[in-house]
């Protein structure tokens, strides 16, 4: 509910392409990149590397269903990032990446996740604050 405020009040903003970007932060400030890197790598908490590879270098399995996170955020812009993170379906609705901060409309959702994102705000912040530094 908060998020689809928060969309809501981008678009209204004019700040930048709401359609395919978040400019601002859901949690109103900035990430840590040190602890998004950490949410990243995490087998339990991100599940990045399930899909995605990256400069990772002390990570043996990674994943390759995805593109290689290496130069993220030379691709996008941070709200790119950020909408890509939240809520991936409004880029591409046959992904299959999950929607990491979204709980309305999804499916196939098990009983003990319902009603909660995946990440918290502040986590997507800290994700996005690492993925901009994702440099080519
Ligand atoms: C189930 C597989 C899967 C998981 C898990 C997953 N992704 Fe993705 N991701 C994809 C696919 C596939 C794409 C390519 C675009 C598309 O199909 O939507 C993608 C695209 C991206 C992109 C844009 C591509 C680029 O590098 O420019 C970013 C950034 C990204 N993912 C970040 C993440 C992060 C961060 C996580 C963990 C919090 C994550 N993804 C988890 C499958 C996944």
């Amino acid at each position: 509910m908060a998020l689809a405020v928060l969309v809501f009040m981008a678009a209204m903003s004019g700040a930048g392409r709401a359609e395919d970007a978040i400019e601002q932060p859901l949690t109103g400030a900035r990430g840590d990149a040190a602890r998004g890197r950490a949410i990243v790598t995490n087998r339990s908490v991100g599940l990045c590397l399930l899909c995605h590879s990256g400069p990772f270098p002390e990570e043996r399995f990674q994943g390759n269903l995805a593109p290689d996170l290496k130069g993220a955020g030379s691709r996008s812009s941070e709200g790119q990032l950020r909408l890509r993170i939240v809520d991936p379906a409004r880029i591409n609705p046959a992904t299959i990446m999950p929607a990491y901060h979204q709980i309305e409309g999804l499916t196939r959702v098990a009983p003990a996740y319902r009603g909660k994102p995946i990440l918290t705000a502040e986590q997507i912040e800290d994700v996005v604050a690492f993925l901009t530094t994702l440099k080519d």
